[in-house]
């Protein structure tokens, strides 16, 4: 289409709006914002052709978007929410992370990391108050794409309670419970003690609650452990170990789980002599973090705190 078709005229049809507006940008100075922006015009006129919304749908998509905004705030990050459940952040994860060198898979970051967790020990639990459910010891190493072992690599790590709630959802769990920031050592290895996740809907009182209900979807994830690993000179991975049933991952309602990504947990129903101190039953997952040459890069934290 050319967008300079118009541009002398005012607009007197329907088809005269894309081009009129297209050439209204001709001048942007920054080329990918001028691409960003004309495909975004594209994109969603012909949306609006497709769907042909009456005024008052027009009025309700508005009014959706205000109250994304208004819904968000230090504790909740209802945008990220509606665009994982939309798969948005997925396809825009696999779009900037194929696992084509190698390396593990990511997943979406989700709602839920706020940073600047704790630092942690060699070992160390990130149950930092009571929290239900069955002790984790998760372990392995953080290798490149040649399977060297990176030292000093660091492994955010966060997760909700077995009880379904994140630490800032909730006004009875510690501050930074259930996360924590782990170092590898000279070998590689890292090793976190927590609890077994369980699956968990996402918040379901705002818009995309609604969204869900209007749609009959289930709002459960599968239940996983969120980590950052960062080494120097290393692509940053934001990924999930899953910790559940095919079934449950098939069905996470915002399209995170891989194979690739599943962990492996076993149940132990006696002590281990790799760890003594470790009362029995517990469950282990071995899983190592492959990750491939890149500059470092950290995402800024959808959310900043806990509900007040
Ligand atoms: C999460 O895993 O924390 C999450 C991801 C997307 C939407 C809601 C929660
Ligand atoms: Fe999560």
């Amino acid at each position: 289409m050319d967008s300079r078709i118009n541009q002398t005229k005012l607009i007197a049809t329907e088809d005269d709006v894309t081009p009129t507006v297209l050439a209204a940008m001709e001048d942007t100075s920054d080329p990918r914002l001028k691409e960003i922006v004309t495909a975004l015009v594209r994109h969603l006129h012909a949306f609006i052709r497709e769907v042909r919304p009456t005024e008052a749908e027009y009025e309700k998509g508005l009014q959706i978007l205000n109250t994304i905004g208004q819904q968000t705030d230090d504790a909740h990050n209802e945008a990220v929410l509606f665009c994982d459940v939309l798969g948005a952040s997925t396809l825009i994860d696999l779009i900037n992370n194929d696992g084509m060198q190698g390396e593990t898979m990511s997943a979406l970051l989700g709602p839920f990391y706020r940073g600047s967790a704790p630092e942690c020990s060699f070992g160390e639990t990130i149950a930092r108050s009571e929290t239900p459910g069955d002790p984790l010891i998760l372990s392995g190493r953080v290798v490149d794409v040649n399977g060297q072992p990176i030292a000093g690599a660091t492994l955010d790590v966060w997760q909700a309670s077995p009880d379904g709630l994140y630490e800032n959802q909730d006004k009875d769990q510690a501050d930074f419970n259930l996360r924590g920031k782990f170092t590898t050592d000279s070998d590689g290895r890292y090793l976190i003690r927590t609890v077994k996740p369980a699956g968990y809907p996402v918040p379901t009182h705002t818009t995309t609650g609604d969204l869900l209900r209007a749609q009959n979807r289930t709002p459960m994830r599968p239940a996983h452990v969120h980590f950052i690993v960062s080494a120097p000179d290393c692509k940053t991975l934001v990924t999930q170990i899953f910790a559940d049933t095919q079934d449950a991952m098939v069905n996470d309602v915002v399209f995170g789980a891989k194979d690739q990504i599943a962990g492996n947990l076993r149940l132990h129903e006696a002590p281990l002599d790799e760890y003594p101190q470790d009362q029995a039953p517990f469950y282990t997952c071995v899983y190592d973090f492959v990750l491939k040459p890149g500059v470092p890069s950290f995402p800024e934290p959808p959310i900043k705190g806990k509900v007040s």
